[in-house]
């Protein structure tokens, strides 16, 4: 589990006071959250759940219900790189592993300074182009391990 920066945990207390007893405020109270620290802490669930006095359970299925809400801090660029059959058989788990050791991060996991999230993802379309990656909409095929490594380093 990612662990809750304490000023992400400040603005969750502080937002969570301002909809304390109030009835039908777990949305609007979610939103809040979720706008304003890019997710919704799942260590922040038990207090969500103390002062809007509905079940854990019960938020846990709304946010997973609706795919706005996220359970985890997303970065900036959301990197994804295509495991499907083309990609993975041209090198894909190479140029994962390329990518996790320059961010620092596991797949999954987001930088600490919330810059980039690295997924992967299964056939995006255009194995034609194998090795693939996404960055946020933008498409980078043929890749090689370098190159996907000097193309996220631009973004930084
Ligand atoms: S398998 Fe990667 S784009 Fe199709």
């Amino acid at each position: 589990m990612e662990r809750i920066k304490k000023a992400d945990l400040k603005k969750l207390e502080k937002i969570i006071s301002k909809y304390e007893g109030e009835n039908g405020s777990l949305i609007p109270a979610l939103q809040e959250i979720q706008r304003e620290l890019g997710y919704i802490p799942q260590e922040g669930l038990r207090l969500i759940s103390e002062k809007i006095a509905v079940p854990e359970s019960q938020i846990y299925g709304v946010i997973t219900f609706y795919a706005r809400f996220r359970l985890k801090p997303q970065g900036k660029y959301t990197i994804k790189v295509c495991h499907g059959t083309a990609c993975y058989l041209s090198g894909a788990k190479d140029i994962t592993d390329s990518l996790s050791d320059e961010l620092g991060i596991k797949v999954g996991e987001t930088t600490d300074d919330r810059l980039f999230t690295l997924e992967t993802v299964s056939c995006v379309g255009a194995c034609g182009l194998a090795p693939v990656m996404m960055i946020n909409d933008e498409t980078f095929g043929r890749l090689t391990p370098r190159q996907a490594r000097r193309i996220t380093k631009k973004k930084k």
